[in-house]
C-alpha cells in the first residue's frame, strides 16, 4: 500500500503492522496508527469483542475511540482477525497487547505472551521487528527472542504509558516514547511507529525499558500514598490537603499532579505493576521498602475510610444503610478492576453496614460478582434515600450536581473531593471532606 522505506533491511515509513490483543492498549494503539497511514491488522480470539470492534463499536469507554475506530476502518486501514498467525502474515512490525495480569505468586502472568509467541513465530516474515508493548517483567524481551528462535526476525520493548479514558489521546501524543532494543536500526523501526509525534525518545537497552514502565507506575503509586497518608495526617490534625498539596506542588521538584486524595490508587495497572515489581525485587534480592509502603498504605485505606464512616454515625454502620455514589476505580471509565471503591464497600459490609450503590456505568440489574452484597440503586438518588451516611468514592462529575435539598438530611463523606459542599451544608446535611477541615 504504501512507499514502505528499507533500511538495512528495516522497514521505516508506513508499514503493514500486526497488533495482538484488542484489549485497553491494543485497540487504541491499532487504531491511532491506522489513523496515521499505517496498515494494522488485529488479532483478537474472543469473538464477540471482535466483531464488535469490526463494526466499530469499542468493548471500553475511551473518549474519541468509536469515531477513530469508525474513520479507521472505513478507510480500510484497520482489519481485526481471529488469529495471530493470520494477522502477522505479511506483517513488518508486530506490537504484542496482550494482559500480563498478576499471577497467583504476584508475579506477572505470562502465559499470553508465551501463546502469542508460539502463535506468531512460524508466520513472520523474515527481517520483521516483534515490539513488546504489554507490562512484562525485565528479561521478558529475551525471552520473546528465545521463545521466537528466529535469529531472522528483530525483537524490542516499547512499553506504553496510556491512561484509561484517555487513550486514544495518549497514544497520540504521548509524553514520552520509551524503547529498549539493543540494534540501533531496530531502535528506529520502533520509533517510526511514533513519527507523528515529537515526544522526547528514550533509547536503551530492553531490561532497563522494561524497567522504565514499572518504576514509573511505582513511583506514581508511591506520590498517591504519600498525600493519602497527608490526608490521614490533615485529618487528624485540622489541615487541609488540597492546601498542602498546592503548597508542595508548586515546586517543580514536586509537581502539581497526582497529589488529589482518595479512597486508594486501583485500576488494571498501578496494583498489578507495584506487585510485579516487588516480585522482581525480590527475585533480585533487593529491598524496595518505599514500594512495600506505597502498597502498605493502599491496602489500609479503605478500613480509614469506612472507619470515617462509621464516625459519622452515632449509633454505628452495623444495620445502617450506607449510600455509596461510584463504584469504578476512577472516573470516566467503566472499570472496576481493583478498584477502591469496592474495597471501601467490602470494609463497610465486614462493619454490618447495608450498602445500596449507584454508578453511572453499573446497571441496577448488573450481576457481577465483584458486586456481590450490594443493593444497585438505578440514580444517585436512589442511592442517598434514607442513607445513614452517604459517601462518595468515585469522582463522576455528576455528583457535584446531587439535590441534597431532595432528601432527609445526614452525613457525607466525600473522598474525592467532588461534592459541592455549600449546596449539601445548606441542605443541612453533615458534609466530611477527606484530609479538609471542618468535618
Ligand atoms: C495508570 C498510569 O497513569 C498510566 O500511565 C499507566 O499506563 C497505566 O496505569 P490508569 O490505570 O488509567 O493509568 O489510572 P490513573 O489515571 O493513573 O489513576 C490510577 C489510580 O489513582 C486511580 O484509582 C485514580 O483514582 C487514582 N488517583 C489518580 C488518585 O487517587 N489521585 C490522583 O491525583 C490521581
Amino acid at each position: 500500500m504504501t512507499e514502505t522505506a528499507a533500511r538495512d533491511g528495516l522497514p521505516v515509513g508506513p508499514s503493514r503492522i500486526a497488533v495482538i490483543g484488542a484489549g485497553y492498549v491494543g485497540v487504541p494503539t491499532a487504531a491511532v496508527l491506522a489513523d496515521a497511514g499505517h496498515d494494522v491488522v488485529v488479532a483478537e480470539r474472543d469473538a464477540d469483542r471482535r466483531t464488535a470492534l469490526a463494526a466499530g463499536r469499542s468493548p471500553m469507554m475511551e473518549e474519541g475511540l468509536e469515531e477513530l475506530l469508525a474513520r479507521t476502518l472505513a478507510s480500510g486501514r484497520l482489519r481485526f482477525v481471529a488469529t495471530a498467525a493470520e494477522a502477522v502474515a505479511g506483517a513488518r512490525i508486530v506490537v504484542l497487547c496482550v494482559a500480563t495480569p498478576t499471577g497467583p505468586d504476584g508475579r506477572a502472568d505470562l502465559s499470553d505472551v508465551d501463546v502469542a509467541v508460539g502463535e506468531i513465530a512460524a508466520h513472520l516474515a523474515s527481517g520483521a521487528v516483534v515490539v513488546t508493548k504489554s507490562t512484562v517483567p525485565v528479561g521478558t524481551t529475551e525471552r520473546v527472542a528465545r521463545l521466537l528462535a528466529r535469529p531472522d526476525v528483530h525483537v524490542a520493548s516499547n512499553p506504553e504509558f496510556l491512561r484509561e479514558g484517555h487513550a486514544v489521546a495518549d497514544a497520540r501524543h504521548p509524553d514520552r516514547v520509551v524503547i529498549g532494543a539493543d540494534d540501533p536500526a531496530v531502535a528506529d523501526v520502533v520509533a517510526s511507529l511514533s513519527r507523528d509525534s515529537d515526544a522526547p525518545q528514550v533509547i536503551t537497552d530492553p531490561r532497563t525499558a522494561e524497567l522504565v514502565k514499572y518504576a514509573a507506575n511505582a513511583y506514581l503509586a508511591m506520590k498517591l500514598s504519600f498525600i493519602n497518608s497527608m490526608a490521614q495526617l490533615c485529618d487528624a490534625l485540622g489541615a487541609d490537603v488540597g492546601v498542602l498539596a498546592r503548597g508542595i506542588g508548586l515546586d517543580p521538584r514536586i509537581g502539581p499532579s497526582f497529589l488529589t486524595p482518595g479512597p486508594g490508587w486501583g485500576g488494571s495497572c498501578l496494583p498489578k505493576d507495584v506487585r510485579a515489581l516487588q516480585s522482581i525485587a525480590a527475585d533480585a534480592h533487593v529491598t524496595v521498602p518505599l514500594v512495600d509502603a506505597s502498597r502498605a498504605v493502599n491496602d489500609s485505606q479503605a478500613d480509614y475510610v469506612a472507619e470515617r464512616c462509621a464516625s459519622l454515625v452515632t449509633s454505628g454502620l452495623d444495620g445502617a444503610v450506607v449510600g455509596v455514589l461510584g463504584l469504578t476505580f476512577k472516573a470516566r471509565t467503566a472499570d472496576r478492576r481493583d478498584s477502591p471503591a469496592l474495597a471501601v464497600v467490602r470494609a463497610l459490609l465486614a462493619r454490618g453496614a447495608r450498602v445500596r450503590a449507584f454508578d453511572p456505568t453499573v446497571a441496577p440489574g448488573c450481576a457481577d460478582a465483584d458486586l456481590a452484597g450490594i443493593d444497585l440503586a438505578g440514580s444517585a438518588d436512589a442511592a442517598i434515600e434514607g442513607a445513614r451516611v452517604v459517601v462518595v468514592l468515585t469522582e463522576w462529575p455528576e455528583f457535584a450536581r446531587v439535590a441534597w435539598g431532595s432528601h432527609r438530611p445526614a452525613a457525607v463523606l466525600d473522598t474525592r473531593g467532588v461534592v459541592d459542599v455549600g449546596a449539601a451544608a445548606a441542605a443541612r446535611w453533615r458534609v466530611a471532606v477527606l484530609g479538609r477541615p471542618g468535618s
